[in-house]
């Protein structure tokens, strides 16, 4: 653990851009701000609000580990086109490696600020049809309802609160 925050400091101090998020712990500061390691929080964000009947859905998967275990397989894995984790980072904290080149980022799912406000049923809405004007894809093809409310039990976990 030492070891591992004394390879981040040291990134930090050398103002290198963090990429290694592989070997890099989520780390929530004493005063409660969230450090740069876990990705930019808050992060302005593009995504339109959801239609009201989204909004409404609950989310009728229960949070067993087999249910779990499925939405880590797709997020980091499995999910066509691309496995979320490129672009949402092995962590959620938004730092995937394709992300760099995207603007807007990749959503940071660690960031309770942004993702305490959004209900379940706008994050099936945007996983099930993308973001028009953001690299995030529609999975309505690829994805079915089941799925992607494992991905949602799965991305929930990344929060830090
Ligand atoms: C090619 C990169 C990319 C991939 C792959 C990707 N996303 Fe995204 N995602 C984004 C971007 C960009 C945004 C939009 C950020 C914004 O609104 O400013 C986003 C936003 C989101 C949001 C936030 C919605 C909101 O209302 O703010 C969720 C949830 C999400 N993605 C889940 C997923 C899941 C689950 C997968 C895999 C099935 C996935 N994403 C795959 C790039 C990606």
């Amino acid at each position: 653990m030492l070891r591992v925050l004394a390879l981040s400091l040291t990134l930090l101090l050398s103002g290198q851009e963090v990429v290694a998020e592989d070997v890099l712990p989520r780390v929530q500061s004493r005063d409660g701000s969230v450090l740069l390691v876990s990705g930019i929080c808050p992060q302005n964000r593009k995504t339109r609000k959801a239609p009201g009947r989204y909004l409404k859905k609950k989310n009728p998967v229960p949070p067993t580990p087999k249910n779990l275990a499925e939405g880590k397989r797709l997020f980091n894995k499995d999910a066509k086109p691309t496995a979320c984790k490129l672009c949402h980072g092995a962590k959620g904290n938004g730092n995937g490696s394709l992300a760099r080149r995207l603007d807007p980022p990749p959503r940071n799912f660690t960031c309770a600020e942004v993702m305490s406000d959004l209900p379940d049923g706008q994050l099936f809405w945007v996983i099930q049809n993308g973001s028009r004007g953001t690299a995030m894809p529609a999975h309505k093809s690829t994805l079915k309802p089941e799925e992607i409310w494992q991905l949602i039990l799965f991305i929930k976990q990344f929060l830090i609160v």
